[in-house]
């Protein structure tokens, strides 16, 4: 198990882990846009930049993306250089110039002492921080129906062709995952809309709670080879089916 310093605190962590993983064990905080503990690193954002260094560098220190560094035995971490700021600053200024009236962006903005952005404001209004996210944990999940698309400013996340997207099976992975709240959606007992398309909704048989999508029951059945008729009942209830069943038992709580 690697021992690390960062910022004077000491840490072990599993070997394989990035360094961002460590700072949080560790306690100390790294502002990460881009990174989920649920999908792959991938360094998109910029904004986790921290300093590494190792006693036998004899002071010198490297620049690295704390999401995907690897940990290492004796490696030395520095979150709050000079120069680990000014990046950040200098990422969080060009997020504010696309973002301008995202509070997230705002939030971490000032958090740095940036209230306004030195570059030109986007004329087109997003909250999009092209952080990837959604799009990765659409492919992550097998389906990829979204995607990055045109270049520059005009870059955005789109489906195909910007139609409804033909292999959505209407999910809500990627308007859960998104960390502005970006991608719009709509969902009622009967019926859900996202990306331009719309969903029949499937109801828990137990207790009638509309819980997901009769295409995302179909897409996981098939996939995963489980039956159908296990996505007939929502989560809720089947806990609560299996904890009646260990309270018979005896074993419960
Ligand atoms: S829509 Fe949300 S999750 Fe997707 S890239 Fe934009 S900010 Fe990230
Ligand atoms: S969180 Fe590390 S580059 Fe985005």
């Amino acid at each position: 198990m690697p021992r690390l310093t960062i910022d004077g605190k000491v840490v072990d962590v599993r070997e394989g882990a990035y360094v961002l993983e460590a700072a949080r064990k560790a306690g100390v905080e790294i502002p990460a846009l881009c990174n989920h503990e649920a999908l792959e690193p991938w360094g998109g954002c910029r904004l986790c930049m921290v300093d590494v260094t190792f006693e036998h560098w004899d002071g010198w220190y490297k620049a690295v993306a704390a999401c995907l560094y690897p940990v290492a035995e004796g490696l030395i971490v520095e979150t709050r250089t000079e120069r680990v700021t000014n990046a950040r600053k200098v990422v969080l200024d060009l997020l504010l110039a696309r973002c301008p009236d995202t509070p997230l962006i705002q939030r971490l903005a000032e958090e740095h002492g940036i209230t306004q952005t030195s570059f030109a404001r986007n004329p087109e209004q997003t909250d999009c921080i092209l952080c990837g996210l959604c799009t990765r944990v659409c492919d992550h999940l097998g389906i990829s129906a979204i995607s990055m698309v045109d270049r520059g400013i005009g870059r955005e996340v789109a489906p195909p062709f910007k139609e409804p997207p033909p292999d959505c099976i209407g999910c809500l992975a990627c308007a859960e995952i998104c960390p502005t709240d970006h991608i719009d959606y709509t969902s009622t007992h009967s019926r859900r809309e996202i990306w331009g398309k719309s969903f029949e909704m499937l109801r828990c048989k137990t207790c009638g709670k509309a819980h997901i999508t009769v295409a995302q029951a179909d897409f996981f059945a098939d996939r995963n080879g489980v039956p159908r008729s296990y996505f007939e009942t929502c989560d809720d209830c089947k806990r609560k089916a299996h904890a009646d069943i260990f309270e018979r038992l005896g074993t419960g709580p």
